[in-house]
C-alpha cells in the first residue's frame, strides 16, 4: 500500500484484481445506486436462489420496508444447494479448529446434508415455520447447522451467546416465546468447561412452555438429561435422513429475532426477514471483502452476535466462501493462538475487533513475529471505532504493511456493513469507516434536521431503506418507531453520533443513547442498573462507561446500599458477580464505587453525564445547576480520589 499524509491506498495490484478499482469506479456506482436504489439492490439480488421472481423490489412505507415483494426462497439454497449440486460441492465450507487443537473440515456437500438432516430432526421435534428456536451453543460448525436447519424449515432462530447467563436466556425465551432449545453439554473456553446445558437447565427451572431442548455432545461430561425433554443431537440425528427438500418461504419470512441492548433495562429483539436481508449481507461480502473462490476467510466473532449471523453463517455461505470456524479464546493457550491458525490455514482475509487488536498489543509484537502471515491479502474490523495507532499496528504487524484494511461501521438493527472502505479503492485515513456502501445513503444531522458542516459533530442517519434494515422489534412496533423513526420524519436514526471530514469520511464517535461498548459488545447501562438493583443490598445504583485501554469503555458502578447493609469489599465483590451471574460476564463492573447518594436533578433523575465525567476526568465541571445536592457529588469525588 502507499501512503500519504496518513492516507492509506491500495496497491496498483491489489486495485487491479478487486471487484471496485478505482474511487472514480465507487463514486459512480454509489450515485446511480442511490438514485436507484432498487435496481442496484435488484441486481444482486438476482445472483442468489429464487424459487420464484419478485414482482415489486421495495413498498416503503416509513417505517415499514417490504423488499422483493411477491419473491419465493429458502435462504439455504443460496448458502447450501447451489454449492453442493455445483462446482463447490467438494470445497471446503468450513475448516473447523476447536480450543483443544482438534480439527475438521467439511465440505459444501457435508453441510448441505448435515443442514437437511437436522432439519429434518427439527421437524419431527415438531419445530415448525414461524416458530421460535432459542440457539445456545459453542462456537462450533453445528451452531450454524442449526441455525440454518430452522432457516430451512422457516422456523425463526434466536441465538443467545454463550457467555449469556441463565437469566438472560430465561428474559429470551419468554420474549421470544420459543418452545425449543438447541444447545451443548458445553464449549471450551480458556482450556475449562462452559457449563451450557447446566445454564439452559436453570433457564427452564420454571418454563412450562419448553417442549424439547436438543443437545449437541461436545465436552463429554455428565449432563443431566430429563426424559421426554431433552435429547442427544447424535441421537435424533442417527435415526433421520439427509434429504430435505427446501420449500419456499416469502421474502419478507422473519428468519431471525437478534437481542441486543437498548437504553431501557429490556433488551430489544431485533427482527430480520430473509430475501433483504440475504441480498445484503452477500452484496457487501462481495464488494467489501470481494471475496473470491480461492480464499481463506476467518471472522472471528461468535454467532451470538449479529457479525457470526451476518459474516459467518448467511454472507460468506452465500458467497460458497471457505471459511475457519474457532471454538475458543485468543489467549489460549497464549496471544499467538490466532496467528498461528493463520499461518496454519492459509487464511486470506481476517476479520476482528478493535478490541481484540489492542489486546494483542498490549501481549507483544513476538507473538506474531513468529508467524508466516504473508497469506494475508486484506483485513476487517469491527464493531466499535478503531484508534489510529491500533489500525497502524494491525496495518504493519499483522497485515505486513500490504493489506487494506476495511474498518466496517454497521449494527445488528443495519443487518449488514452500512459505511466501509471498499478494499480496491478507497483512500483510508486511519480511524474512519470512511463512505456508505452502495444503496446507502447515510447522514450527519443537526437537530433540526440539517446535514452538519464538515468536521462538525451530528447524529447519524440513514436517508433511504436498504434490504437488510431489521422491520420491526419483536412484540413491540412501538418502540421499534420510537428507538429508530422519531428523531427525524422517515430517517433511520442509528443511536451514534459522527462527523464527516472534507473528503465525506464519516468518522464514528460513539453511541449517544445509554448503551456502552464494552469489547465491542454493546451493553445498556439501564440493564446493569436493574441488575444491581435486583441484589437485596442495593437501593440504588447508576452505571457508566469510562474509557478503558483495552475494552474501549469499562463498566463503573455506583451503588447506594440498603439500611442494614454496610460498605464491604467482600460485598463489593458480591455484587460484582451477582450482574455477572444475572448478565454474564461481560456485564461485571469493572469497579463498583459505594455511593451514600446518587447526583440527581430536582425532579429526581440520576445524572449520569455528571458520574461519566467524574470517571473520565476526576473532577466535574459545565453546567451543574440542575443538580439538586451538590454535596453529593463532592462526596463522590472525595472517595473516588483515595479509592
Ligand atoms: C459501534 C456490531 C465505529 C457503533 C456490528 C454501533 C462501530 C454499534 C463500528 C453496533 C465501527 C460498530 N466503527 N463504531 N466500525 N462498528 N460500531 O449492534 O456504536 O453489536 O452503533 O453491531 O457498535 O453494535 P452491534
Amino acid at each position: 500500500m502507499s501512503k500519504s499524509s496518513d492516507v492509506y491506498k491500495p496497491s496498483n495490484e491489489f486495485s487491479k484484481a478487486a471487484r471496485i478499482s478505482s474511487m472514480s469506479q465507487y463514486k459512480r456506482m454509489w450515485q446511480e445506486s442511490v438514485e436507484q436504489p432498487e435496481k442496484f439492490w435488484a441486481a444482486e439480488a438476482k445472483e442468489l436462489a429464487w424459487q420464484q421472481p419478485w414482482k415489486k423490489v421495495l413498498e416503503w412505507n416509513a417505517p415499514d420496508a417490504k423488499w422483493f415483494v411477491g419473491g419465493k426462497l429458502n435462504i439455504t439454497e443460496s448458502c447450501l444447494d447451489r454449492h453442493a449440486t455445483g462446482d463447490r460441492k467438494n470445497k471446503a465450507a468450513i475448516i473447523f479448529e476447536g480450543e483443544p487443537g482438534d480439527r475438521r473440515t467439511i465440505t459444501y456437500a457435508q453441510l448441505h446434508k448435515e443442514v437437511c438432516q437436522f432439519a429434518n430432526v427439527l421437524s419431527k421435534q415438531g419445530v415448525k415455520s414461524k416458530d421460535r428456536v432459542l440457539i445456545y451453543m459453542p462456537m462450533i460448525p453445528e451452531a450454524a447447522v442449526a441455525m440454518l436447519a430452522c432457516a430451512r424449515l422457516g422456523a425463526v432462530h434466536s441465538v443467545v451467546f454463550g457467555g449469556f447467563s441463565a437469566e438472560s436466556i430465561a428474559d429470551r425465551l419468554e420474549d421470544s416465546g420459543a418452545k425449543h432449545i438447541i444447545t451443548a453439554d458445553g464449549g471450551w473456553r480458556r482450556g475449562k468447561v462452559v457449563p451450557l446445558k447446566d445454564n439452559i437447565d436453570e433457564a427452564i427451572q420454571r418454563n412450562k412452555a419448553i417442549e424439547s431442548v436438543i443437545v449437541y455432545q461436545r465436552t463429554g461430561q455428565k449432563v443431566a438429561m430429563k426424559k421426554g425433554r431433552d435429547f442427544w443431537w447424535h441421537e435424533l440425528a442417527a435415526d433421520a435422513s439427509t434429504k430435505h427438500e427446501a420449500k419456499a418461504f416469502d421474502s419478507e419470512h422473519p428468519l431471525f429475532i437478534l437481542y441486543t441492548s437498548g437504553s431501557t433495562g429490556k433488551p430489544k429483539g431485533i427482527l430480520h426477514t430473509t430475501g433483504g436481508y440475504l441480498t445484503g449481507t452477500y452484496a457487501t461480502c462481495k464488494y467489501i471483502f470481494d471475496m473470491r473462490d480461492d480464499d481463506i476467510y476467518w471472522c472471528t466473532a461468535d454467532v451470538g452476535w449479529i457479525t457470526g449471523h451476518s459474516y459467518i453463517v448467511y454472507g460468506p455461505l452465500a458467497m460458497g466462501v471457505t471459511q475457519v470456524i474457532y471454538e475458543g479464546a485468543p489467549n489460549f493457550p497464549d496471544f499467538g493462538r490466532f496467528w498461528k491458525m493463520i499461518e496454519d490455514h492459509g487464511v486470506t482475509i481476517f476479520y476482528t475487533a478493535p478490541t481484540a487488536i489492542r489486546a494483542f498489543i498490549k501481549a507483544g509484537d513476538h507473538f506474531p513475529e513468529k508467524h508466516d502471515l504473508s497469506s494475508l491479502r486484506l483485513l476487517g474490523s469491527v464493531g466499535e471505532p478503531i484508534n489510529p495507532e491500533a489500525w497502524r499496528w494491525y496495518h504493519e504487524k499483522i497485515g505486513g504493511g500490504r493489506c487494506p484494511i476495511v474498518d466496517t461501521w454497521w449494527q445488528t438493527e443495519t443487518g449488514a456493513i452500512m459505511i466501509s472502505p471498499l478494499p480496491g479503492a478507497t483512500p483510508t485515513p486511519p480511524g474512519t469507516a470512511t463512505l456508505p456502501f452502495f444503496g446507502i445513503d447515510a447522514a450527519v444531522l443537526d437537530d433540526s434536521g440539517k446535514e452538519v458542516k464538515p468536521d462538525e459533530q451530528g447524529r447519524l442517519v440513514i436517508r433511504k431503506p436498504w434490504p437488510s434494515m431489521t422491520r420491526t422489534i419483536w412484540g413491540d412496533k412501538a418502540r421499534f418507531k420510537k428507538t429508530y423513526w422519531s428523531d427525524y420524519d422517515g430517517l433511520y436514526t442509528a443511536g451514534d453520533s459522527a462527523r464527516r471530514d472534507k473528503a465525506g469520511n464519516f468518522w464514528i464517535i460513539g453511541r449517544l443513547d445509554d448503551v456502552l461498548n464494552v469489547s465491542g459488545h454493546r451493553l445498556g447501562t439501564a440493564e446493569v442498573e436493574s441488575a444491581l438493583v435486583a441484589h437485596k443490598a442495593v437501593a440504588e445504583a447508576a452505571v457508566v462507561g469510562r474509557p478503558d485501554d483495552l475494552k474501549g469503555q469499562a463498566v463503573v458502578a455506583f451503588v447506594t446500599l440498603k439500611a442494614g447493609f454496610d460498605e464491604s469489599e467482600k460485598l463489593q465483590k458480591e455484587l460484582r458477580d451477582h450482574v455477572g451471574k444475572v448478565i454474564g460476564a461481560i456485564a461485571k463492573p469493572d469497579d463498583l464505587h459505594f455511593a451514600p447518594a446518587l447526583p440527581k436533578t430536582r425532579s429526581g433523575k440520576i445524572i449520569r453525564r455528571l458520574l461519566k465525567e467524574l470517571v473520565t476526568t476526576g473532577s466535574v465541571s459545565g453546567n451543574l445547576t440542575t443538580l439538586e445536592d451538590f454535596s453529593v457529588i463532592e462526596n463522590l469525588q472525595q472517595r473516588l480520589a483515595k479509592s
